[in-house]
């Protein structure tokens, strides 16, 4: 070799710092979007869940971050809600947690499910009804009904 770069070892290395600043872009806006999507609060505090627009008519899965301090740590859980709006109660959105009273999956909403769709346990085939009562499989109670109010447009939800 005279040390001379060739027309092919040029396309190649430039190919590679291109698929280089491709991946470091798409991963910088992935880790905004996600972050942008999840919502950050405290426990036993009122939590920002978003503006009116993340209640409708179908149930909703919004992930939130919950600092947890019992005086000597803190940590944050992470948390799965379900949110819907409530037709004959529009300032109190309905919330259940998605964690299932029988070990803690996240159970999953299945419109199709059902008269007026179900919540569904992946692990043990817990079913659960759009109230949150428990409908069969092993779950011992009903979802965690979360107290949630709007307040000037936005949403706000208390987790216990
Ligand atoms: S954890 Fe949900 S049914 Fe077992």
């Amino acid at each position: 070799m005279d040390g001379k770069v060739t027309r092919r070892q040029a396309m190649v290395r430039l190919a590679r710092i291109l698929g280089g600043a491709w991946a470091a872009a798409f991963a910088a806006l992935s880790s905004t979007f996600l972050l942008s999507t999840i919502r950050f609060g405290k426990k036993d505090e009122k939590t920002l869940l978003g503006d009116l627009s993340i209640s409708g008519p179908e149930f909703k899965a919004v992930p939130l971050r919950i600092s947890v301090d019992d005086g000597w740590y803190e940590q944050v859980e992470e948390k799965l809600l379900f949110i819907k709006e409530d037709q004959a109660d529009p300032e109190n959105p309905i919330v259940f947690s998605a964690t299932c009273s029988h070990l803690g999956c996240n159970v999953e909403w299945d419109e199709t499910a059902g008269d007026d769709g179900e919540f569904v346990c992946p692990c043990h085939a817990g079913r659960f009804g759009s109230d949150g009562q428990v409908l069969g499989g092993p779950p011992p109670n009903a979802l965690q009904r979360i107290p949630a109010s709007i307040e000037d447009g936005n949403v706000y939800v208390r987790i216990a």
